[in-house]
């Protein structure tokens, strides 16, 4: 299977998101697209193009911005889409916040928090598919996002069986932005206010000109870490 996969990547390494997802669609029946409410917005609208239906999940980790909210809310109406919406597991979030608080992150790290309001959601929401399209790109992250693939199997869920094709792999941010603006897509307000890799509200903040969009992400965390779970295969060692 993984050479299987590592051909089917360097075959498709050159090909245009559209051909991805398309092949994607084609091959994997129990498929969805895991919509950040950013600008991975692209996914949704390339994948409008080429069919009516599929399917769509938010990890609601209910410490999203109220724009982020509206947005996808504005993306479901705009497409005619329904998105699945995965919250945090009552119990283990109870637990979690009478023992750490609100915001325990910025005194001992992301991960305890990320794995109650993300992780564990996103094994619910992965849970039955055998494959999801994610919106990561090189760019995003010098770090830990250098040599991400277009498609491969998931390096950390699935146990080896789930297929991860990440289509926008090779393309900048410049190449979304002209897609968004080009095809009239909807975008997160936060956008105009400088804000350009977007997560949770206390772990997301806007940036310089000329700052790297993932120094607004838990910004006072070492770059190499900057991963929140999802996927924490990028990062070795
Ligand atoms: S993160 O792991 O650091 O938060 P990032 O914001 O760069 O990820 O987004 C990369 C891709 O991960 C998105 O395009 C999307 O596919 C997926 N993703 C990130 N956050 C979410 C979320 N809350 N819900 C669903 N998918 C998400
Ligand atoms: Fe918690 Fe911040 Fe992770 Fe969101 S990004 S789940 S608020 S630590």
């Amino acid at each position: 299977m993984t050479k299987v996969l590592e051909q089917l990547a360097e075959e498709y390494d050159n090909k245009t998101p559209q051909e991805i997802i398309e092949y994607a669609f084609k091959n994997y029946k129990n498929i969805a697209i895991s919509f950040s409410g950013a600008e991975d917005v692209v996914l949704i609208d390339m994948a409008k193009r080429i069919r009516k239906s599929f399917a769509v999940f938010i990890l609601d980790t209910g410490r999203l911005h109220s724009e982020t909210y509206q947005f996808v809310d504005r993306v479901r109406e705009f497409y005619g889409i329904d998105v699945n919406v995965y919250s945090p597991d009552t119990g283990e979030l109870e637990k979690f916040v009478r023992e750490k608080g609100f915001f325990s992150f910025y005194k001992d790290g992301h991960t305890g928090c990320c794995n109650v309001r993300k992780v564990e959601p996103l094994r619910r929401a992965l849970a039955g598919l055998d494959a999801w399209i994610t919106g990561q790109r090189r760019d995003q992250s010098p770090n830990t996002r250098a040599f991400v693939p277009v498609v491969q199997i998931d390096p950390t869920f699935g146990n080896g069986k789930l297929i991860k094709f990440n289509p926008l792999s090779k393309w900048t941010s410049a190449q979304v932005w002209q897609y968004i603006r080009v095809n009239n897509v909807p975008y997160n307000r936060l956008h105009e206010r400088g804000f350009v890799s977007i997560g949770c509200e206390p772990c997301t903040r806007a940036v310089l000109p000329g700052q790297h969009e993932r120094e607004g992400r838990w910004w006072w965390e070492d770059a190499m870490k900057k991963e929140c779970g999802l996927h924490a295969g990028n990062v070795k060692g």
